[in-house]
């Protein structure tokens, strides 16, 4: 699992609890070797295939232009007419041409394999979720609508030796090589499933939610739509299709209006359990999440990370045998959950 939280307050707390990690762990098996997008893409785009809508246009424009040039040797129209008209004409019928030149079996061929629209409404979410899942990881790379980071680029969890803190936890290495902390934005991340801080709709929103909704495209909130919503602390799984990562784990945390009571705490801690177990459950094996509640909803970072914290090395005590990789995650701005934490340690 991986797992996005503030980096000093990780830092810091999970020196308190796991001890001094070692710096560098076995990671879980991981596919090295960028494949350069550009070349792919263009060998794909000569290979790509026009839909069967494609062909069926070209084979009205080649129509239009075989009536259109016949009307202008009639008329004799304008010469500027007669330029533009032609030249329109012209590339019609040489892209029908092109078309109809090429062997039945290609057409046919052709016409077999409709694309893998991830930007488009109209695109059927099953059927696309289905084609992602099948692809090995070379063919998704093709896919992604956003940058993205291999997971061996996240770096596993080496505390600053500061002895100031002492572990809540007895230190166990094996956990240790489990948790990573990365600072950056969640929806880059090439692992098995990314949490979201989501709203009870499950429609997308601001925040972290907004990111990976956008970086998802449209497919997402249209699986979304199938799920009736999410109640705080529960979690639910959805494709997460433009995104480097495979899954989405949708999760609402609580929204903290004045103090942090056992409700919310209680709440917070349901969110990153449930995504975790939700994870586990679908043999998920590298999970970020972002601090969930830490933003709009207003859950002082501080306190949220000692949730979090708390709730992975716990879950991880019970599973680790079903987790590869924890790696704490933060975005830029959730710095602050370092600062308070330290200063309360
Ligand atoms: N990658 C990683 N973390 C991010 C990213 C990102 N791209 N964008 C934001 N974050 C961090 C924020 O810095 C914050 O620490 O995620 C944390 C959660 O902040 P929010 O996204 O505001 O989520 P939350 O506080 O749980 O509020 C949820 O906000 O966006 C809406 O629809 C969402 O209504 C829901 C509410």
């Amino acid at each position: 699992m991986a797992f996005q939280m503030s980096k000093l307050a990780a830092r810091v707390w999970l020196f308190k609890s796991v001890g001094f990690p070692s710096s560098a762990g076995n990671r879980c098996p991981t596919h090295l070797g960028l494949i350069s997008r550009l070349a792919h893409r263009s060998f794909h785009a000569l290979k790509a295939l026009p839909s069967p809508g494609l062909l069926r246009k070209a084979d009205r424009w080649e129509k239009v232009s075989t009536a259109s040039k016949s009307l202008h040797r009639r008329s004799g129209g304008a010469v500027k007419a007669r330029r533009i008209t032609g030249a329109v004409v012209g590339a019609v019928g040489v892209s029908a041409v092109a078309l109809a030149s090429l062997s039945t079996s290609t057409l046919h061929a052709m016409s077999a394999r409709p694309e893998l629209n991830l930007d488009s409404e109209s695109s059927d979410w099953t059927e696309a979720k289905k084609k992602l899942c099948s692809m090995d990881k070379e063919k998704r790379r093709e896919t992604y609508r956003v940058d993205f980071i291999p997971l061996e680029k996240i770096p596993v969890w080496s505390p600053s030796g500061d002895s100031s803190c002492k572990p809540r936890y007895k230190v166990n290495e094996e956990l240790n090589k489990k948790i990573s902390l990365f600072s950056g934005d969640i929806t880059k991340l090439e692992i098995d499933a990314v949490a979201n801080a989501a709203n009870k709709t499950l429609l997308g929103g601001g925040g972290v939610d907004g990111a990976i909704h956008r970086g998802a495209g449209p497919l997402l909130r249209k699986e979304c739509a199938t799920l009736n919503g999410c109640e705080t602390g529960e979690a639910k799984i959805t494709g997460a299709y433009g995104l480097p990562a495979k899954y989405v784990i949708h999760t609402v945390g609580p929204i903290v209006h004045d103090s942090v009571g056992d409700r919310e705490e209680q709440a917070l801690r349901n969110c990153y359990y449930n995504c975790l177990h939700t994870a586990t459950k679908n043999h998920l094996r590298t999970v970020a999440f972002p601090c969930i509640s830490t933003g709009v909803y207003g859950y002082p970072p501080d306190q949220a990370v000692e949730v979090a914290l708390r709730t992975v090395r716990e879950y991880l005590e019970q599973n680790h045998e079903k987790v590869c990789v924890i790696s704490l995650l933060v975005f830029f701005s959730c710095h602050c959950c370092y600062c308070s934490m330290r200063n309360t340690s």
